[in-house]
């Protein structure tokens, strides 16, 4: 028989993006470097569906329909170009080279352009949702070729997930595209549960409330316009009691939050592209200050408030913090899509942002209801410059504001650390601001470096002699 489609790498995404084609009715070409685990998928699972398993690439190859379609999961990286490597000499033109790891765009640019000289179709897919979406669906952000899309599309849309019918896959744009917005999916997904953890602190030092009964407050939120898979583990996560010692496990826990960079990389390109995502970095360097064992026991002891006055917080707070979290939510994804119109005008992609809201209400890590809001805002006959300035979250904004505030303040005065919620409002006051203190820092720039400044009332640079009579020249 010859296979539809073929994976190599079968740790288990790729074993389980395997098993997932295979229960579609594919018939899957399953090849790993070392041996025992093709032979352990099939032994485990061949009755899913329909297998080939092969040990050698030129067996792999040998067994695919054409042009060949070939997905290769393995870690992002060296161990990417070695299969690349190994693998490419073997296609032939019109054959098709999916990348499904958590690879750096830049990398899936530079693999494409190659490949593409040499006939072959890269394309560097973002895959979401863990070893349970690979297996029971998946959201999947293929970049590459429109042409690759054409046959590959039936395939990875048939094991996508699904919300309303539409499958949670679609053509991303052209090259690095799709590992891009699987990149920016991820640095929302640290922002996203940065909130929700200091949501969950700022109530459990707030209101004393114990982690089984903050998750049943996280239930209760789930069913709300918060309503999203984070929200719902984060209550999974709060009400499980530690086996060896009783104790909530969350208690257990070591806090320090660790990360394997795709974060990182969503600050340092919004750095390069000049996309303030506040939201995001400060998610990233929370990770990063938890981690510090070194600082954070040296500064222990620095003056604070000691706790929360009994009596000062009532059961308002739940719904304040409420509020706080979904505007925080709306500040970061806003972000996020800027980025990605940032990154798509930069390297003329021309992704469209409402397609892409629409693939992930479903699958992915950051799955929610209110993605379904910000399809519905890129969709509107009058698209948004920000999300912000959507109808529905200009009112869930004004809504949430007031509380917003109070919350900031409290977590403030109380001594309860909220990056992610303060720098939140702050990019939120920012936008709102009729006149920015940037006036100053350009008077101070060209103070010491003659850096000149641009006036409210006249066009062209000007420089105060600020070294000698302090008269103004430029124009
Ligand atoms: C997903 C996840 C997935 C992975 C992250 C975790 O969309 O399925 O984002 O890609 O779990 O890489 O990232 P950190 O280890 O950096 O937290």
């Amino acid at each position: 028989t010859q296979a539809q489609i073929g994976v190599t790498g079968l740790a288990v995404m790729g074993a389980n993006l395997a098993r997932n084609l295979a229960r579609h009715g594919h018939t899957v070409a399953v090849h790993n470097r070392s041996q025992s685990r093709t032979k352990t998928l099939v032994e485990e699972h061949g009755h899913e569906g329909s297998f080939v398993a092969c040990e050698t690439p030129e067996e792999f190859v040998a067994a695919l329909e054409r042009p060949r379609r070939v997905i290769v999961m393995v870690k992002a990286g060296a161990p990417t170009d070695a299969v690349i490597e190994e693998f490419a000499p073997l296609l032939e033109p019109g054959d098709m080279l999916v990348d499904g790891g958590n690879a750096h765009f830049l990398d899936t640019r530079r693999r494409e352009a190659a490949l593409r000289e040499r006939g072959i179709h890269f394309v560097g897919a973002g895959v979401s949702g863990g070893e349970e979406g690979a297996l029971l669906g998946p959201s999947i952000m293929p970049g590459g070729s429109k042409e690759s899309y054409e046959a590959l599309g039936p395939l990875l849309e048939d094991i996508a997930a699904k919300v309303d019918g539409v499958p949670c896959c679609t053509h991303i744009g052209p090259d690095g595209a799709g590992h891009f917005v699987k990149m920016v999916h991820n640095g929302i997904e640290y922002a996203d549960m940065q909130l929700i953890a200091e949501a969950y602190d700022l109530l459990r030092q707030g209101l004393g409330l114990s982690p089984s009964q903050l998750a049943d407050v996280f239930d209760e939120w789930n069913r709300g316009e918060l309503s999203s898979y984070l929200i719902e583990i984060t209550a999974e996560v709060l009400r499980q009691v530690d086996a060896s010692t009783g104790k909530p496990l969350v208690d257990v826990i070591a806090d320090r939050a660790e990360q394997k960079g795709t974060g990182r990389w969503t600050v340092q390109i919004a750095l390069d592209l000049g996309v303030p995502v506040s939201g995001i970095a400060e998610a990233v360097f929370a990770r990063s200050v938890s981690g510090h064992a070194d600082l954070r026991e040296a500064a222990r002891g620095l003056p604070g408030p000691s706790g929360v006055p009994a009596g000062v917080l009532d059961e308002s707070f739940v719904e304040d913090v409420r509020r706080a979290l979904y505007a925080s939510k709306i500040i970061a994804y806003a972000q996020g899509f800027d980025q990605i119109r940032a990154g798509s005008a930069e390297y003329g992609w021309e992704v469209d942002p409402g397609a892409l809201a629409t693939i992930w209400r479903g699958g992915c890590i950051i799955r929610a209801v209110f993605l379904d809001r910000i399809r519905e805002a890129y969709e509107s006959e009058t698209p948004p410059v920000t999300l912000l300035t959507a109808p529905l979250f200009v009112e869930a904004l004004g809504l949430a504001q007031d509380s917003w505030r109070r919350v900031v303040a409290r977590a403030a005065e109380f001594g309860i650390p909220a990056p992610g919620f303060s720098t939140a409002l702050a990019y939120y006051d920012s936008l709102r601001a009729e006149r920015l203190p940037a006036a100053l820092i350009q008077g101070q720039r060209d103070f010491f470096g003659a850096h000149t400044y641009q006036r409210t009332d006249r066009e062209g640079s000007f420089h105060t002699l600020w070294s000698g009579d302090r008269s103004e020249i430029g124009g």
